[in-house]
């Protein structure tokens, strides 16, 4: 590379930096997934924008731009447009390359994080700018920024006046199997909650600590994605929280064969109550849900003669990784140690996030069919170590949750890879979730740089 061509880059980089919101880039419609997919009767996918860095962490802001944390390069905002021609235009919100994946808008606030770090940005969401010259506010500091996921998933808890009064940050473990998580103080496996002071930009709060959250659950070993559920009504002073779980990879323990740990352990979905009263908050210690001793048998028969203890047992079973021998099933089936899932996901399916279908507030005959209203969406990453591969799509479920019978699955997909063989490649990998105001559901799809939308037919 010669000197003229570093030149011609830096000063690129500078205009970058200098003024992002110039730079608009447009799609059209209907330019092809990277990778086929195959779709649910009466729906259909496409595509609204390609090419991005690593699209993971997505929300609407409330003139309904797609705002999308791009992994290595920062937050960038969506807009339907008519001209040039029918597409969507792409706008540059802030460049970072720190930002990891969680985001959230609360009226012009905007919130996202860093490995270690949760800011709020002063957003406006008519010209999809940051507030120039506005510091953004160091909301949570000293969150774990070390260990292989530092994505910290975001959600504001809003009141009954729909006023956002705490934030929920996650927390993923130092390593695969992750010992220290066993105790809530380390920080690892679990999710936090801060009752957000007074938000102002011109006198802003002083940081909120990590160590001082509220510790709401532990023992989830990557709680990628969480939602407040919108059929129960969770007792006074309290609030429920369901929350998608990654199991880890099993491979190389004592006793386990490789066709076993294939197809085991299941990935989870965990139900969470948790105290938002003082009172509450006080007498309620938060409850662990197992990493790293316990997880859920997903095929009993993945090995019967390899492991054929687990032959006779039903799908979710809790078993435990014998990391020491006091740790044993029995052990793993007192809920004191380990609160069991109420859904398991096939193993190897990596859940990310997880969205209520809500009425949609503006009627499209576009939008998602009104029988899946209330139903969970969750996005599958898909696998990395399964043969043949699994996940690579969205699935859906009826909440509250009707156990499947006979290890039946209990969800199904609306949106897959069509060549689960040809994955990972350029297979969707969806990451977030969002739904529209006019109940479309969008996701963003990491490796293979994608933002696509789930519509009716
Ligand atoms: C994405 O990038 C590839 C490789 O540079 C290019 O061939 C393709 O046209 C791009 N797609 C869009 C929609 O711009
Ligand atoms: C999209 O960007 C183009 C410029 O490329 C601009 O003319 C158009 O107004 C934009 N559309 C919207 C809805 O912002
Ligand atoms: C966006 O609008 C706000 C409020 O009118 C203004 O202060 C700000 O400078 C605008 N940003 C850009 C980049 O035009
Ligand atoms: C695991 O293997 C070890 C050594 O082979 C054996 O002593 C132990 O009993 C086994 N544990 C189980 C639960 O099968
Ligand atoms: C599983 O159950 C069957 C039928 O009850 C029994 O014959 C068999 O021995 C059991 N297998 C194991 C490994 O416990
Ligand atoms: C479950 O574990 C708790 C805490 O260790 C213990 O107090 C309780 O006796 C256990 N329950 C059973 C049924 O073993």
């Amino acid at each position: 590379m010669g000197p003229i061509y570093i030149l011609a880059l830096s000063i690129l980089t500078l205009h970058l930096s200098a003024v992002p919101s110039v730079l608009a880039t447009f799609q059209p419609l209907a330019v092809p997934f990277r990778s086929p997919v195959t779709v649910a009767a009466g729906l259909s996918a496409s595509v609204i924008f390609s090419n991005l860095t690593t699209p993971r962490g997505i929300t609407f802001d409330t003139e309904q731009n797609l705002l999308v944390v791009e992994r290595g390069f920062g937050v960038t905002a969506f807009t339907p447009t008519t001209f040039p021609a029918p597409g969507w235009n792409r706008t540059v919100v802030i460049q970072n390359t720190g930002f990891t994946q969680g985001i959230q808008i609360d009226g012009d606030k905007l919130y996202v994080s860093t490995a270690t770090t949760t800011f709020i940005y002063q957003y406006n969401a008519l010209n999809r700018s940051i507030a120039p010259n506005v510091a953004p506010i160091s909301i949570v500091t000293g969150i774990p920024g070390d260990g292989d996921l530092t994505t910290h998933t975001l959600q504001l808890e809003q009141d009954v006046s729909g006023k956002a009064v705490a934030l929920l940050i996650a927390d993923g473990p130092l390593e695969n199997i992750d010992v220290t998580a066993r105790d809530p103080a380390s920080g690892r496996s679990q999710i936090r909650r801060f009752v957000l002071p007074t938000i102002s930009f011109s006198d802003p709060p002083a940081p909120l600590s990590w160590a001082n959250g509220q510790i709401i659950a532990f023992g989830i070993r990557n709680p990628a994605g969480f939602a407040f559920p919108t059929v129960g009504i969770p007792p006074s002073g309290s609030k429920f929280l369901l929350v998608v779980e990654n199991g880890a990879s099993i491979d190389g323990l004592a006793n386990l064969t490789s066709a076993f740990v294939n197809d085991n352990p299941s990935d989870e979905l965990e139900f969470v109550k948790y105290p938002i009263s003082l009172s509450g908050i006080a007498s309620t210690a938060p409850k662990t849900y197992g990493f790293p001793d316990c997880t859920s048998l997903w095929n009993p028969l993945a090995d019967p003669v390899g492991n054929p203890s687990f032959v006779n047992k039903t799908r979710g079973f809790q078993f435990s990784l014998e990391l020491e021998p006091s740790r044993d099933d029995a052990f793993c089936a007192n809920v004191s140690n380990n609160q069991p899932p109420i859904l398991n996901f096939q193993a190897h399916s990596v859940p990310l996030d997880i969205k209520f279908y809500e009425p949609p507030q503006r009627f499209t005959p576009k939008g998602l069919p009104l029988l899946l209203l209330g139903h969970a969406f969750v996005s599958f990453h898909g696998s990395f170590d399964r043969s043949p591969p699994t996940g690579y799509g969205v699935v859906q479920f009826p909440y509250p949750i009707s156990r499947p019978a006979n290890n039946g699955l209990g969800y199904s997909f609306v949106v897959q890879a069509t060549n689960l063989n040809t994955c990972p490649g350029s297979c969707i990998r969806p990451v977030g979730l969002a739904f529209g105001k006019d109940g479309r559901l969008f996701v963003s799809s990491d490796s293979s740089g994608e933002l696509f939308v789930i519509e009716q037919q």
